[in-house]
């Protein structure tokens, strides 16, 4: 038997299927003339199969040219497909369903809460003068909030602290668990587990019981500070707390201490900038004084290390506390501490 008749039967198989192919107009016809010509049991593959039956030099000939058939199909196939989707997307933009021309549509960005970002600006200015960054729980023993700070029970300046107790009562009769109010009980904590020398930061969140006003918030940010070492004087204190003030708030902030009462310390002060709205001649923000309380310090009260077993007359130190939201609310001019608690996507989305 001569090839002949088979090679040229695989021609006009050829020629039907181009133009069949070309006066398919739509993506289902073409698909339709796919699976008539290439699929299982289309014309090309029923070709192919059938060279079994064939000689092996028939074959050989007959299956070269069916196999350039068949790669031109499927190349033909392949520009169909590509120039019928072509066309849908061209008809869809006549149609103006699709207008590239339009801009895309911005991705929203999350950024640090400004609680966050300036808990981190007051914690990096305390690292580059060596300090290290720890942090401790929030539920707190009555122990190391009051007690270890020398702040006895029924002692009045607890009223300094309104608190949240947690609600279990021990063997005593006493409620020994709280919400820690500030995060001075971490003084305690730190040199119960270490020994001189000692220069930590401590920021976290702490709770009051408290009506809550454009000043005070019932949970906020507290950043303890907390020095100690053989020979640690008042004016270590006050060169750290300069430097700091002049990191934060530049150099030509002048800053100011004053006596304050704190149980742990002795002596106590608070610290305070002159007023960045006003250079100091009284405005709103300063409320007319000139000046801006930003934190409480002084020098560790020697019964606290004497509590923790450090040696009173071989160690001092000094500790400070400082109010993060209130050191953002100078910074940034925002009049109410609430802002920062009620998730608002316009106040938040500014920092
Ligand atoms: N813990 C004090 C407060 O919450 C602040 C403070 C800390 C004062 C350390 C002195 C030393 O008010």
């Amino acid at each position: 038997m001569t090839v002949d008749p088979l090679i040229r039967s695989l021609e006009e198989l050829q020629a039907r299927a181009l133009q069949e192919l070309s006066a398919s107009p739509s993506a289902d016809s073409v698909e339709r003339w796919r699976v008539a010509y290439l699929g299982r049991k289309g014309h090309l593959t029923l070709v192919l199969r059938g060279l079994g039956s064939l000689a092996p030099e028939e074959r050989r000939a007959v299956g070269a040219a069916a196999n350039r058939v068949k790669a031109l199909l499927e190349e033909s196939l392949a520009r169909a497909e590509e120039a019928i989707k072509s066309a849908e997307l061209h008809a869809l933009a006549e149609q103006g369903r699709l207008d590239v021309t339009l801009p895309g549509r911005p991705v929203p960005l999350g950024r640090l809460h400004p609680t966050t970002q300036i808990v981190r600006e007051i914690c990096a200015a305390f690292v580059s003068m060596g300090f290290q960054v720890v942090e401790g729980p929030e539920v707190e023993w009555d122990r190391y909030n009051f007690e270890m700070l020398n702040i006895p029970k029924d002692h009045p300046a607890r009223d300094m602290w309104d608190t949240f107790w947690i609600d279990r009562v021990d063997e005593h009769g006493e409620r020994p668990m709280l919400l820690r109010t500030h995060t001075s009980p971490m003084q305690i904590r730190i040199m119960e587990s270490t020994r001189p020398p000692v220069r930590v930061v401590v920021p976290g969140k702490c709770y009051r019981y408290e009506a809550t006003d454009a000043t005070h918030e019932s949970q906020f940010y507290q950043v303890e500070g907390l020095a100690v070492d053989d020979g640690i004087t008042f004016a270590d204190m006050k060169g750290t707390l300069y430097e700091f003030a002049r990191l934060l708030f530049g150099s030509e902030r002048r800053v100011r201490f004053r006596c304050d009462y704190f149980p742990f310390v002795e002596p106590g002060a608070e610290m305070s900038i002159d007023c960045f709205a006003c250079n100091g001649q009284g405005c709103r923000i300063c409320k007319g004084t000139g000046w801006i309380e930003i934190m409480g310090a002084g020098m560790v009260n020697p019964r606290v290390l004497e509590g923790v077993g450090y040696d009173s007359s071989k160690y001092t130190g000094f500790a400070f506390g400082l109010g993060p939201e209130r050191i953002a609310m100078l910074k940034h001019g925002i009049d109410d501490i609430r802002l920062f608690y009620s998730n608002d996507l316009r106040f938040l989305g500014q920092f």
